[in-house]
């Protein structure tokens, strides 16, 4: 596996997670700000083919599997055309998208035939009405229609992306758990997590232990999954339901110590971890004709300053970090 891409305490980075465009059609309030963000110019966005070559460079260099984020990826107009092309990577096992679940439907038949081979879809309610409070839009059919889709044309499990929040939708955590028991779906509730212009506070945050505390006094017999190789979730099921439960436990009880995650962000930042704003712009590098050896000594050297794990909650809260919007998760 290559040094580059390995940090200086042995974690292999074999998974890149791409953000395709910082615009999204929803306002989600634990990502964005009512009033949105300020967006990049157009013109210091990473073009189609400068992805495409640096999702080459790190394929070649050992990553297996790519997230493609946003804002909200099934925005761009190309991206079916971008799933195919990754294909093309000998070696990139999978392409994973996260969406808000707006336009799937619509565009799974073809984003499946050019070669996507993972869905994750946000959906933090299953009240309409709480939706477009949420998420500041409407769409809740839409997106109940996406994930449908998504089972019925094979994806399996469907990752529905639930953040919870206190006072919010931590009264829907049953109902969540209720749709497993027919769908393939792995519902996976998420810690919310601070980002710049998010709001997020302490008591905000609904723990691992609570929601799992709230799951065993209904569901008992909940039995753990074997963990999976740097996963971010910690797996459950309920014996002879068809899907799953998963928790997301990044405040609670981070899982750096495993973390195999990479992003490059839309206007073409290396971003070695989530949480604190060590950046290298890669874009800059390609504009000025880096060769491949330079740009892999310059992601060699942000690999290498990748921190332990971070800094912890209560500091993550306080440092500089961009808005989830601009970093896709
Ligand atoms: P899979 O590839 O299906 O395992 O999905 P994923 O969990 O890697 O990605 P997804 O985009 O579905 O993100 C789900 C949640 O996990 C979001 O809240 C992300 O912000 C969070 N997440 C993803 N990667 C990381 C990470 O490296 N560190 C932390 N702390 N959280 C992460
Ligand atoms: N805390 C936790 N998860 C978040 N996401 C977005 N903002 C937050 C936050 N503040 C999740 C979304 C999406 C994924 C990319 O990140 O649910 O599914
Ligand atoms: Fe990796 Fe940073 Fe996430 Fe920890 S917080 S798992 S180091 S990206």
């Amino acid at each position: 596996f290559s040094a580059f891409l390995t940090d200086s305490f042995g974690r292999r980075h074999s998974y890149l997670r791409i953000s395709l465009t910082e615009r999204c059609n929803l306002r989600c309030q634990y990502c964005m700000p009512e009033e949105g963000v300020p967006l990049t110019p157009k013109a210091d966005l990473l073009t189609t083919e400068e992805i495409l070559t640096l999702a080459r460079l790190f394929v070649k260099e050992g990553v297996d599997k790519i997230r493609l984020t946003g804002g909200e990826p099934l925005i761009r107009p190309d991206v079916v055309d971008i799933v195919a092309q990754l294909r093309q990577l000998e070696g990139l096992r999978t392409i994973g998208i996260t969406t808000n679940g707006i336009n799937l439907a619509r565009l799974l038949p073809q984003l499946q035939k050019a070669g996507l081979s993972a869905i994750n879809v946000s959906l933090d309610t299953l009240v309409p009405a709480k939706f477009e409070f949420i998420v500041r839009r409407k769409g809740f059919h839409k997106v109940m229609e996406g994930i449908h889709k998504a089972i019925e044309l094979g994806y399996s499990p469907v990752k529905v992306n639930c953040v919870v929040m206190r006072g919010l939708n931590e009264d829907e955590l049953l109902d969540f758990v209720a749709l497993t028991e027919g769908l393939p779906l792995d519902v996976r509730f998420i810690e919310y997590m601070p980002f710049d212009g998010n709001k997020w506070n302490f008591k905000k945050m609904v723990s691992y232990k609570e929601m799992l505390d709230t799951l065993r006094q209904q569901w008992p017999e909940l039995e753990k999954l074997p963990e999976e190789e740097s996963s971010t979730a910690k797996a459950f099921k309920i014996p002879g339901f068809r899907g799953q439960v998963s928790f997301i436990t990044s405040m609670s009880e981070h899982f750096c110590g495993t973390c195999n995650r990479l992003r490059i962000t839309a206007d073409g930042n290396l971003k070695v971890c989530l949480f604190g704003n060590s950046e290298v712009s890669l874009r800059d590098h390609l504009r000025a004709g880096a060769s491949e050896e330079e740009l892999l000594r310059v992601i060699g050297a942000a690999v290498g300053r990748k921190k332990r794990q971070h800094a912890g909650m209560f500091n993550i809260s306080q440092m500089k970090n961009r808005p989830m919007i601009l970093i896709g998760g």
